[in-house]
């Protein structure tokens, strides 16, 4: 199910801020690499991210899903210099297109990537984050949403990208779906917290933890 008339969706994008050099280069790179680099989170939710690290004053960011560093660059930008992003991927081969992005500066010092499953990762970290942005493994998004409210700050904020999942969350016709669902329904029935679902493009859930 297209989520936003194409038409819509592409002026929006036209109308939203150009990325960096860096990131067309790492667009570029992941293209040339990988058959398929729809994971990206592109443009919008990029340009999201990074507007709300900054208006949120973020200073320690934690990201469930690198793929190729997209959306972790994005976010660090919006980092102050003594700004940390710690950021979980399994997969080796996105490892490698992102390693030389990441290893330039100001992204050394402020991105750290550990790769396992995040799952296995979360409750090992130390300490909290002012923003968690949970992009991996669908099926697993009601653990992972337990998790990041065990490791968010006060007044802190968990963005969800997928949330929509192509509009399969209506029917729920797999487990990524249901399992999105599910997550959604715990997002909505938690007085914890206020939230925002948008759709944009396959849908991002903004969620702010109360004071
Ligand atoms: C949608 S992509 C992330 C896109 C990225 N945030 C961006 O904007 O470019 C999801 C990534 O999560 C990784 N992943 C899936 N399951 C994982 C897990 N259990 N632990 C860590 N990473 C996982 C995948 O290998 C994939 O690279």
């Amino acid at each position: 199910m297209e989520i936003t008339n194409k038409q819509i969706a592409d002026y929006t994008e036209s109308f939203t801020s150009e990325e960096p050099e860096i990131i067309k280069e790492l667009v570029k790179a992941s293209d040339d690499d990988l058959e398929f680099i729809d994971m990206l989170s592109g443009r919008q939710t990029g340009m999201l991210l990074k507007l709300l690290v900054s208006i949120s004053g973020t200073k320690r960011i934690l990201e469930v899903g690198t793929f190729t560093g997209y959306s972790a660059i994005m976010m660090a930008d919006a980092l102050p210099d003594e700004g940390k992003l710690i950021t979980c991927e399994m997969n080796e081969r996105y490892r490698r297109i992102s390693e030389p992005f990441l290893a330039r500066d100001p992204y050394r010092l402020k991105i750290k990537q550990i790769m396992g499953n995040a799952l296995e990762i979360i409750p090992k970290l130390e300490g909290t984050f002012d923003l968690i942005f949970l992009d991996a493994d669908k099926v697993n998004y009601p653990k992972y949403y337990r998790l990041a409210k065990e490791k968010i700050n006060p007044g802190g904020l968990i963005v969800v990208d997928n949330v929509l999942w192509g509009g399969d969350v209506l029917s729920q016709k797999n487990r990524k779906a249901e399992a999105i669902h599910r997550m959604n329904e715990m997002i909505r029935d938690d007085d914890e917290v206020e939230q925002l679902m948008l759709p944009l493009r396959d849908g991002v859930t903004i969620v702010k933890m109360k004071e």
